[in-house]
């Protein structure tokens, strides 16, 4: 500080020193002590002299040190970066900025919130880490931002009691229950069909059209057939001669699968004229394995029960439904599958043309068993995870390590590419405690650095509820908090710890 006298009047020193006090000295000793200091560097302290090299008019003590941001949190423990903007569902505390953790992926997303650009979420975790209790404390808390939820097959009726505490009676689906869903519904694209002007109505034919494609490829696909140009175009043409498209009906029939598997087993000469073949006999000849696969799928394990017109009615004003499906759990891990890849058909025509501001969370759980099936189940997701940005919906999906999704094909393949791309289409990726192996796998995967690598393999995986969240490119370390509330509605472990349900005190199922 200079107590000159400047031009235009007193210096600071002269007038503090007129009111007769004295300014205190530069600290030059002290300066000069830090400059022996480890890690002070050759830089003056009024910075370097130069254009745009830091000088400065006040010569700061600064000194500068390198290291990685590995290393940084050893060197300067308590220094926490920003977390995230703290709107949508409070869900715990996060260890890295040692603040409260909320999720808010639809806010993310229109924000642009650490470059999130979508509002998709893929969970993984070791089983019983706590991926479903996560999910269903997130969508609860997000209800009360007027979230609703759509369960799209809950394989193991775990999403009841949050169904019952809502006071909503979740859809059972298996044999000899009445609820049928038939995946080739219209759902609300359907509707005033007849009062659409021509082009809307050709528009949203094409969409459920290219639906109800995908469907059938995933299904043909999960028996293991291939689904080819010639098995699509007639199907294309079977699908547009029943529901009347092709005579420009100006009502659409509803079609179920095995109006379609019987269309294909007796052909009509036009239907075979459309797909150009020569005689009946060649057509037969020609999509026998895809005859073949609809027709394992009308008179195996799952008939009756995706093949008839819809009977369940889905209240979309009610704040949770879900489909109940652990029923089918005997008929084996194909099967289930296979229902999960109907449900998402279906879940996803009923959603199409939400009304603008209907927020919606599309749960997912156990969906490795639908990708299991092969590159159509995939494909089947991918195309729902690229369509949520346009219907408002979050899209939760739910697995264990990424290898269940990276085996559908040979690595380098089509259907692994597909795969991982899913993975990019999810911006918000949660990762619950894995042992060391899949830790690796999901550093290959994702990119994770050492330090993120290990909160997922040590600090997660030694409690219950504790993830690492990936949302965009920042990265926050969470415990989920469950409330007194959240208790009875996140236990899976009752079926293990309680030996009857009468037990006193034991269930506390459907209390709120
Ligand atoms: N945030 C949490 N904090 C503490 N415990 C939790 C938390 N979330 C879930 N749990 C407990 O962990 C147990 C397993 O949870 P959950 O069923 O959600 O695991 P999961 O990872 O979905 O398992 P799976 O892979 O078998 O479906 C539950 O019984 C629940 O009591
Ligand atoms: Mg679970």
């Amino acid at each position: 500080m200079s107590g000159r006298r400047s031009a235009a009047g007193r210096g600071v020193a002269q007038l503090v020193h007129d009111f007769g006090h004295q300014l205190p000295a530069a600290p030059v000793t002290a300066l000069r002590s830090m400059q022996v200091l480890p890690f002070s560097s050759s830089v003056g302290r009024r910075g370097r002299t130069g254009r745009a090299a830091g000088w400065a008019a006040v010569p700061a003590p600064l000194a500068v040190y390198r290291m990685t941001s590995e290393q940084v949190g050893g060197v300067w423990p308590l220094i926490a970066g920003g977390g995230l903007p703290p709107a949508g569902a409070l869900l715990g505390i996060d260890h890295l900025s040692g603040g409260a953790f909320s999720a808010d992926p639809i806010g993310w997303t229109l924000n642009g919130v650490a470059g999130v650009t979508n509002p998709n979420m893929i969970f993984f975790g070791a089983p019983g880490r706590g991926k479903s209790g996560t999910v269903k404390m997130f969508a609860l808390r997000q209800m009360a931002y007027g979230y609703r939820t759509l369960v799209l097959g809950d394989v193991k009726d775990e999403y009841e009691p949050l169904c019952q505490a809502l006071q909503v009676e979740p859809h059972a689906v298996g044999h000899g229950l009445p609820a049928r869903i038939n995946p080739l519904d219209f759902g609300p694209l359907g509707n005033d069909w007849t009062r659409l002007p021509g082009a809307e109505a050709r528009r949203r034919a094409a969409m459920v059209f290219a639906r109800w494609l995908l469907l059938i490829r995933g299904l043909v696909g999960s028996q293991h057939v291939p689904f080819g140009p010639t098995a699509e175009t007639a199907v294309g043409q079977v699908i547009r001669d029943l529901t009347g498209y092709a005579d420009g009906a100006d009502r659409m029939r509803e079609i179920t699968i095995p109006l379609l598997w019987q269309a294909l087993r007796v052909p009509s000469d036009e239907l075979v004229d459309a797909c150009r073949y020569a005689s009946t006999q060649q057509f037969l000849d020609e999509t026998r394995p895809l005859r073949d696969a609809l027709g394992a799928l009308v008179t195996g394990h799952l008939a009756g029960l995706f093949d008839a017109p819809t009977t369940i009615a889905v209240d979309w004003q009610a704040p949770i439904q879900s489909l109940s499906l652990s029923r089918l759990d005997p008929l084996g891990d194909e099967a289930v599958g296979v229902a999960l890849t109907c449900l998402n058909s279906w879940g996803r025509a009923m959603t199409q043309l939400a009304e603008p501001g209907d927020l919606r969370i599309i749960i997912r759980d156990e969906c490795w068993k639908q990708m299991r099936l092969g590159a159509e189940a995939v494909k089947s997701l991918d195309a729902d995870l690229r369509l949520s940005r346009n219907d408002g919906c979050i899209q939760v999906v739910v697995a264990h390590k990424p290898s269940d999704m990276l085996t559908i094909g040979d690595a380098g393949s089509q259907a692994v590419a597909i795969a991982k791309d899913l993975l990019h289409l999810c911006a918000t990726k949660v990762l619950l405690g894995q042992d060391d192996q899949v830790g690796d796998e999901l550093s290959q995967l994702l990119g994770l650095s050492p330090m993120a690598e290990r909160i997922v393999t040590d600090w997660a995986a030694a409690a219950r509820g504790r993830a690492l969240w990936l949302v965009g490119n920042h990265v926050a370390k969470v415990q989920t908090v469950r409330t007194s509330i959240d208790l009875s509605l996140t236990d899976t472990n009752e079926a293990i710890t309680t030996p009857t349900s009468a037990a006193p005190g034991g269930n506390q199922r459907g209390q709120w």
